[in-house]
């Protein structure tokens, strides 16, 4: 009798243990700012104003998937460097980026004009997934940062409630963001199959 009364005390404590953790991560934004990543300085700074209408799903395909910090943080790093020296744009393209460790890294941010899609970079989140997600799925806790980050957004009033959600290849002629993400985020709220695909040689980027 005491023992089985005991047991279930134990299993009920371990049940609001597993809440809690539930909980927590959600409130909690695994978050890595320009600074902590050494990000330098963007050349220019265009920013645009109201809710964020949509939510548009990259993958980086080079550099490979990080599973650390101190990989994530030098990913961000030659993403920065080929985006501002070789492409001659003004920053790192896409507004976040999502680690193999699980952590969200700050582009450049909610609301500032990016370089990831045209058409959409005046009225999107870029979230770029590090990795080449064709064939291999992002691990759980990449998906799980993504969908922290958009959450975030939306509590915060900084992305629309009624928002879409929609991948790369949607917008331009890419196979980014690689045919199994794409698959996958064909599952998450919001996402729309909507198509708006026109030839990036006839618009300015
Ligand atoms: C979201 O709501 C805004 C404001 O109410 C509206 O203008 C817009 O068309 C809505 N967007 C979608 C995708 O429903």
């Amino acid at each position: 009798m005491y023992s089985s009364v005991g047991a279930f005390g134990i299993s009920l404590i371990a049940i609001l243990h597993i809440l809690l953790i539930i909980d927590l991560s959600l409130a909690c934004l695994p978050y890595i700012p320009r600074e902590a990543w050494d990000a330098k300085p963007p050349k220019s700074v265009e920013k645009f104003a109201g809710r964020i209408p949509y939510v548009i799903i990259h993958h980086s395909y080079q550099p490979a998937a990080c599973l650390t910090g101190p990989e994530c943080c030098e990913a961000m790093l030659s993403m920065q460097k080929f985006h501002q020296q070789d492409r001659g744009w003004n920053d790192i393209g896409y507004s976040f980026a999502i680690g193999g460790d699980g952590r969200v890294y700050e582009g450049r941010g909610f609301n500032v004009v990016g370089a990831h899609a045209p058409r959409y970079n005046d009225k999107s989140v870029g979230i770029c997934m590090i990795g080449d997600w064709t064939v291999d799925m992002p691990p759980e806790n990449m998906i799980s940062a993504a969908q922290s980050l958009i959450e975030y957004g939306v509590r915060r009033s900084i992305i629309a409630s009624n928002y879409t959600l929609i991948g790369h290849r949607q917008v331009r002629p890419t196979e980014c963001p690689g045919e199994k993400l794409f698959k996958e985020i064909q599952n998450w709220p919001h996402y729309s199959p909507m198509l708006d695909v026109v030839d990036p040689n006839g618009i300015r980027t």
